[in-house]
């Protein structure tokens, strides 16, 4: 909620900015959020900047059953990997790499991520939850 009415009054100010000056630069990109910064560094090369995955090769992160369900088996996705897997109907012929190395905050940050993003609607995901499945 005070993202929105950031974005809002950031966009307010934006179109003053540029009523008054027309040679005013634009304004800065909002702050990334942690989990966006994580996805970028390990998640972006494979499932692409907007989740839409490369067709026959990693699957997209929109709307999955994967993505939006259990927590227990997501988690257990970023922490062992997976492969040969049927995803929505499809196989893909890359295997995702554990991401062990990752911390419980890390993988929360970027999990809660996915799971808001993409046109995904999904709760959060806390450090203990990721605790929990990792030991
Ligand atoms: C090297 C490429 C690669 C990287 C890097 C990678 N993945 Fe994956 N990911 C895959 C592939 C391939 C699959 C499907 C595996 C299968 O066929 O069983 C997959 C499956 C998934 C799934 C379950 C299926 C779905 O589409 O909903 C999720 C969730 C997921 N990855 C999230 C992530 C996250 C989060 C990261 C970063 C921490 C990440 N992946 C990094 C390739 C990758």
């Amino acid at each position: 909620m005070k993202l929105l009415l950031f974005f809002i009054c950031l966009s307010t100010s934006v179109s003053i900015a540029q009523t008054q000056k027309p040679a005013a630069k634009p304004a800065t990109a909002a702050t990334k959020s942690p989990g966006q910064l994580v996805y970028e560094q390990n998640c972006l090369t494979c499932h692409q900047v907007n989740g839409s995955g490369v067709p026959n090769l990693n699957p997209p992160l929109r709307k999955t059953d994967w993505v939006l369900g259990d927590k227990t088996r997501l988690i257990n996705v970023v922490l062992k990997g997976l492969q040969g897997q049927e995803i929505e109907g499809d196989v893909y012929d890359n295997a995702m790499p554990a991401h062990d190395f990752l911390t419980d905050t890390q993988i929360a940050d970027v999990l809660t991520y996915i799971r808001s993003s993409f046109g995904n609607k999904a709760s959060g995901i806390t450090a203990d939850e990721v605790k929990a499945v990792r030991k």
